[in-house]
C-alpha cells in the first residue's frame, strides 16, 4: 500500500458502511503504537508526516515512537470530532475503519459505556513478554458486557520475545482460557511487533511459524454492526416540536421500522395514534416509511401527550414496563456503588431516578469469582437491582442490544453502565393491561367549549412548583381570590390542605411524593376538565412527577416555578421546617435532605426573591387571563 495523502479522500469516501473499531488492553501493552502504524502502513497520514517526525526526533536526539505519529495526527484531525471521543479513520483493502479513542483512560470508559464509542469490533492487544494483566481482563470483560463479539487478540512486541512461537502459544493459551470463562471466543489471534509494523499490513519474515491473516486482513473480514429493521419497533422520543398546530415528535428509529397510517403505542403511556405523515429533513418529498437508523419526525392523528424518553412501538412487541429490574454493570465512581443510593438512569431518551435496591452479586475482573459485597467499588463489575419510582419502558440487552443499555449519572458525571439483564425481569403491561382492560371511558354530553362559554374562560391547571417556603401557597391564594373577583371559576389544592384529608396515608418518601403528585395531578385535572381554573401549590420536587401530572391535564397544564432558593427559604422559614430540618428532626427535607428538581421549560417563572408578592400576584393573574382566554374571545381583542 501507498502512503499516498489520503486522509481527504478518506473524510469524503462512503461511510455508510465503516467499522468501528476499539483498541483496548493494559496500559504500556502498545495501543497507541498500534494505532500509528495501523494509520502509516493503511496510508492514512499526510503525506511527508512521518518523515518530518522521524527528522524531528533525530535533531532532538530522542528515539522514534509511533505513538508520537498518532499524536501528531490527533492535533491535526478535523472538525468531526466530538469534546471526549477521538475518532480516527484508516481504510483497509475493503472499506473505511474508524477508530474509536478517547484520551485517558477513565474518558475511555466512559464512553465505552455511555455508547458513544458504540464499536463493531474490538482489537485486544496484549503484551507477549507481560501476558494478561488486570486492564487486559477487564476491558476484555466490558467487551462481553458490552455484547461485542468481533474480537481479535493481538499479541504484540514478539520481537521483545525473541519471535518465539512457545511464547505466543503460552500467552495465546491464557487470553483464550480468560476469553472463554466469559463466553468469549476471539476470531483470531495474531503474533505482531506494531513497532515494526509486523503482521499488520504486511507479513513478518521474523514468524514463519503464524500462518493465520495478518491484522488488517482479519479486519476485513468483520461486519458493521448494521441497525436492525427487522427488530420490532423502538423509536424513543427526543423531542417534541409545535409549529401552531401541528406536533412533530422527532427521534431516531433504534430497531424496526414504521409506515405512515401505522397505529403506535407509546409507553410507558400507553396512549395510541397514528402516523400521519414523516418528516425528514434531508429528503424533498415526506416518505411513506422510515426504518432503524434513520432520524427523523412524525405526525398523529390525535393530540396524545407524548414527551422526550417515551418509546413508541408497534402494540403486538411492545417493550416491557418495569419499575424493577437488574442491570449487569461495570462502576466507574469514585464513590462506591451502595444500597439505597439514588441515581439517574439514562435509557436511551428515557431519564429516571433509580434506587439501588440489592447488589446481587460483585464480579471480580481478576478470576472472574463473584462475592457478596455490600458495594462495587470503581472499576468493579456487579449484578445489581435497581428499583425506579415510575414505571420505565425497557429491553433487555439480549432482545434489543441497542435499547437495553443503561448510564448512571451522578452529578452530571457518567459513573457507571452496564446491560439490562432478562433475569427476573417482570413485564408490568400484562397486569396494568389486565386491570384497565374492562374499563370504558364515557363520553360527556357536554362539550369542553360550552363549560367555556358559561364561564367565559377555558378550565386550566396552574400548577406550581418550588421549594418550601418559596411563597407557593400565599401566591395560590392570593390569585384565587383576585380571579374570583374577576369572575373566574376557580379552586386551590394546597399541599397542606390536601395532605390531611385526600392523601394523609402519604409521608415524603420520593415514592409517596410521587403519589401524591400522582393523585393531585389527576383531580387538578378533573377540575380543569370541569371548566376550573385550578391552582395547585405542592413543592413537587421530581421533573417525572410532573410531567405525569403534565400528561393528565394535556394541553390545559400550565407549569410555573416558584422561585426562590434555598437560603432564601430557609431565611423566610415560615413554618419553622427549615430549622427542624437542620436539627434532624425532619427527615427527607427538600432543598436540605432531598433534592428539589427545578423545571428545565416552564411556561412561566415568578421569582419571589427578585419581586415582592403583589408583583408575582399580577404575573400570575396576567399568564393566566392570556392562556385561560377563550378562543373567540382572544380574536376579538386581536382585532379591537
Ligand atoms: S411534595 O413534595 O409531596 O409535593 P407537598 O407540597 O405535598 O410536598 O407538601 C409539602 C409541605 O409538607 C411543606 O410545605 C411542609 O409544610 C410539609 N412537610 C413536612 N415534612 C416535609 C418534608 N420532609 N419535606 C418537605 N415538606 C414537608
Amino acid at each position: 500500500m501507498t502512503h499516498s495523502s489520503s486522509a481527504a479522500a478518506l473524510r469524503d469516501a462512503d461511510t455508510s458502511r465503516k467499522l468501528g473499531v476499539v483498541i483496548v488492553g493494559h496500559v504500556d501493552h502498545g495501543k497507541s503504537t498500534l494505532i500509528g502504524r495501523l494509520l502509516y502502513d493503511t496510508g492514512s497520514f499526510m503525506e511527508g508526516k512521518y518523515e518530518e517526525l522521524k527528522a524531528v526526533c533525530e535533531r532532538r536526539g530522542v528515539p522514534f515512537e509511533w505513538s508520537f505519529l498518532l499524536d501528531a495526527f490527533q492535533a491535526e484531525r478535523d472538525q468531526a470530532i466530538t469534546i471526549d471521543t477521538t475518532q480516527i479513520w484508516f481504510k483497509t483493502r475493503k472499506r473505511n475503519c474508524m477508530i474509536i479513542d478517547a484520551p485517558g483512560h477513565r474518558e475511555f470508559l466512559k464512553n465505552m459505556i455511555s455508547g458513544a464509542a458504540f464499536a463493531d469490533a474490538a482489537i485486544l492487544v496484549v503484551d507477549a513478554k507481560e501476558g494478561v494483566r488486570e486492564q487486559t481482563r477487564r476491558h476484555a470483560y466490558l467487551l462481553h458486557l458490552l455484547g461485542l463479539k468481533q474480537i481479535v487478540v493481538v499479541v504484540n512486541k514478539m520481537d521483545a520475545a525473541d519471535y518465539t512461537e512457545a511464547r505466543f502459544n503460552e500467552v495465546s493459551g491464557e487470553i483464550t482460557a480468560y476469553l472463554a470463562g466469559i463466553g468469549l471466543a476471539p476470531r483470531q489471534i495474531i503474533p505482531i511487533a506494531a513497532r515494526h509494523g509486523e503482521n499488520i499490513a504486511q507479513g513478518s519474515p521474523n514468524m514463519p511459524w503464524y500462518k493465520g491473516p495478518i491484522l488488517i486482513d482479519m479486519l476485513d473480514t468483520m461486519e458493521p454492526v448494521l441497525p436492525a429493521p427487522e427488530r420490532p419497533l423502538r423509536f424513543p422520543v427526543q423531542d417534541v416540536y409545535r409549529f401552531d398546530e401541528t406536533r412533530i415528535i422527532a427521534g431516531r428509529i433504534e430497531s424496526g421500522s414504521l409506515r405512515t397510517g401505522d397505529k403506535l403505542l407509546f409507553s410507558p403511556s400507553g396512549r395510541s395514534a397514528h402516523v400521519v405523515s414523516i418528516e425528514k429533513w434531508s429528503v424533498p418529498a415526506a416518505p411513506m416509511e422510515a426504518q432503524a437508523g434513520e432520524s427523523i419526525g412524525i405526525t398523529l392523528d390525535q393530540p396524545i401527550f407524548v414527551a422526550r424518553g417515551d418509546v413508541a412501538s408497534h402494540a403486538e412487541k411492545a417493550p416491557v414496563l418495569a419499575n424493577r429490574f437488574r442491570v449487569s454493570l461495570f462502576w466507574l465512581g469514585k464513590k462506591p456503588l451502595q444500597a439505597g443510593k439514588v441515581y439517574k438512569m439514562k435509557l436511551s431518551t428515557y431519564e429516571a431516578a433509580v434506587t439501588v435496591e440489592s447488589i446481587e452479586r460483585v464480579i471480580s475482573t481478576e478470576d472472574l469469582s463473584s462475592a457478596d459485597k455490600p458495594e462495587v467499588a470503581i472499576n468493579e463489575m456487579a449484578e445489581v437491582t435497581f428499583r425506579s419510582r415510575e414505571i420505565i419502558a425497557l429491553d433487555a440487552h439480549g432482545d434489543n442490544p441497542l435499547m437495553g443499555r443503561a448510564v448512571l449519572v451522578e452529578n452530571h458525571d457518567v459513573v457507571g453502565g452496564g446491560i439490562i439483564s432478562g433475569e427476573g425481569l417482570e413485564d408490568l403491561r400484562v397486569t396494568l393491561t389486565q386491570s384497565q382492560a374492562n374499563l370504558f371511558a364515557v363520553d360527556h354530553l357536554l362539550p369542553r367549549e360550552s363549560r367555556a362559554v358559561r364561564n367565559g374562560h377555558h378550565g386550566a391547571v396552574i400548577w406550581l412548583t418550588g421549594l418550601s417556603g418559596a411563597g407557593k401557597s400565599t401566591l395560590a391564594m392570593r390569585v384565587e381570590h383576585a380571579l374570583f373577583n374577576r369572575g373566574f371559576q376557580t379552586y386551590v389544592l394546597d399541599g397542606d390542605n390536601v395532605r390531611r384529608g385526600l392523601n394523609n396515608d402519604l409521608g415524603f418518601s420520593p415514592e409517596d411524593r410521587a403519589e401524591n403528585i400522582r393523585r393531585v395531578g389527576e383531580v387538578a385535572a378533573l377540575m380543569a376538565d370541569a371548566g376550573l381554573v385550578c391552582i395547585t401549590a405542592f413543592i413537587s420536587p421530581y421533573c417525572a412527577d410532573r410531567l405525569k401530572a403534565r400528561a393528565a391535564a394535556g394541553d390545559d397544564f400550565h407549569e410555573i416555578y416558584v422561585k426562590a432558593d434555598v437560603a432564601t427559604c430557609e431565611g423566610r422559614d415560615p413554618k419553622g421546617l427549615y430549622k427542624k430540618a437542620r436539627a434532624g428532626e425532619i427527615h427527607e427535607f427538600t432543598g436540605i435532605s432531598a433534592p428539589y428538581e427545578a423545571p428545565d421549560a416552564p411556561e412561566l417563572v415568578v421569582d419571589t426573591q427578585a419581586h415582592n408578592i403583589d408583583a408575582c400576584v399580577e404575573m400570575v393573574l396576567e399568564y393566566i387571563e392570556d392562556a385561560t382566554a377563550r378562543r373567540d374571545q382572544k380574536k376579538r381583542a386581536v382585532q379591537a
